[in-house]
């Protein structure tokens, strides 16, 4: 692998020790891959941040570099933490875990970790533009910051975010080379006037056929609502791997079909219409009709739109004693929520604001729930697994209603 002289000094160690194991660490995979050089980026985001994913051997990571004395060399955001850092305890977190997510945090904050906690970090002050090369990991930032804003970023793995933070350069590989950000494959939405919940089940949809490739759509509208974004990449990177999607006329590598397929031919449209929009959101369903446990949303992280939306749906109406209903974001959105009056709305409704982590990364499954509803299709797709319960996908809408009712009535 070919090092400036910058890097060779890092290398060496002298701009300290944490810096070498960064290098040392991304020159051995390098090479391992054949990667042919490292490339500076602007910004890391990580997700060695919740003890749920990363055990002891991620604390351990972490604390290795911040006993180095390791610092984040360029802005650094951190994932959702493994519990809500306020209200842990009235949300019966088991006291060793979170000792174990105190660890992680305090070595977070020793390394100069931006304390976000988010899956968003795109919306609190690290907002990449179009060409930025990034360390990122967490899929659905990921798939954001390539589609959405044009940025370049591979779906780092743990430890090399970190080591990509603390060197402030990654590898030189995949989708930071034009000719990987070609399209792949075609997927023609025949469908108008899409809703919310649409662009979930499309983004599943998406995922489900492209695997790892790297989808075009066209036929969609022009109009632009960041959150349909936000919810369309997230699951398609959850029931696929998509890291980068194209829409013809609306992301910023895709003015055209051409463009977007680069030097790649164009294949034949995979049609997605009214069927497919009905049989993918049945696969999203895996409990049959009947009571619910909780109700999930904010996965992604919601933003205060998202909450307006809901205080507006919640206004004067009242959850199922029965029914959990949390609302899942990081800590400066609840304090926008509080000053425009949602908050008071929805919690007045019975629903709970939990910041700082989510559904999947938190020890959900501790609850016991047996059936929960989410808008959300990344979350429907993990459900299963991580919260270890039936998942019912519907729009918010029908999350409303079937949270007053305590019951789900089926697919419509
Ligand atoms: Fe974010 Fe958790 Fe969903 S990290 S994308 S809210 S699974």
């Amino acid at each position: 692998m070919k090092l400036t002289p910058e890097e060779k000094e890092m290398l060496k160690g002298e701009r300290g020790e944490g810096c070498k194991l960064a290098m040392e660490i991304l020159t051995e995979v390098g090479e391992a891959y054949d990667v042919s050089k490292l490339i500076p980026v602007q910004s890391a985001h990580i997700v060695l941040s919740t003890y749920k994913s990363i055990f002891d051997a991620g604390v351990e990571a972490l604390e290795t570099f911040a006993s180095l004395g390791a610092k984040a060399m360029i802005p650094t955001t951190v994932d959702p933490a493994g519990m809500d850092l306020d209200r842990w305890e009235a949300l019966d977190t088991p006291k060793d875990y979170a000792k174990k997510q105190w660890r992680i945090v305090d070595a977070c904050h020793a390394l100069e970790f931006i304390p976000c906690w988010t899956c968003t970090p795109y919306l609190c002050g690290l907002l990449p533009r179009e060409g930025d090369h990034l360390a990122w990991t967490e899929s659905s930032a990921v798939v954001f910051a390539n589609s959405i804003l044009g940025a370049r970023t591979n779906r780092e793995t743990a430890v090399i975010d970190l080591a990509a933070a603390v060197a402030g350069r990654t590898l030189y590989h995949g989708l930071h080379i034009d000719e990987n950000r070609w399209g792949q494959l075609l997927i023609e939405v025949q469908l108008k006037c899409l809703t919310p919940e649409h662009y979930n089940i499309l983004g599943y949809f998406m995922g489900e056929q492209a695997g790892t490739k790297i989808p075009v759509l066209i036929g969609m509208e022009k109009t632009f609502r960041f959150e349909n974004f936000k919810g369309m990449g997230a699951a398609s990177a959850a029931s696929g791997g998509v890291p980068l999607f194209h829409v013809v006329g609306v992301t910023p590598e895709a003015p055209t079909i051409e463009k977007a397929f680069g030097q790649n031919s164009v294949p034949d449209p995979i049609p997605f219409g009214e069927i497919q929009m009905k049989e993918t959101k049945a696969r999203m369903c895996t409990a049959e009709p009947g009571t619910l446990d909780a109700v999930m949303v904010g996965c992604p992280h919601y933003t205060i739109t998202e909450i307006r939306d809901l205080a507006r749906l919640l206004d004067g109406r009242k959850i199922s004693p029965n029914v959990r209903f949390w609302i899942y974001t990081y800590k400066s959105t609840i304090l926008l929520a509080e000053r425009l009056g949602y908050k008071e709305i929805v919690e007045k409704a019975g629903a709970e604001f939990i910041s700082d982590t989510c559904m999947i990364v938190s020890p959900t499954e501790l609850y016991g729930f047996k059936r929960i509803m989410t808008d959300s299709g990344k979350c429907a797709y993990y459900a299963p697994t991580q919260i270890q319960s039936d998942v019912i996908f519907g729009s918010i809408q029908e999350c409303v209603e079937s949270a007053v009712k305590g019951e789900w009535t089926g697919l419509a």
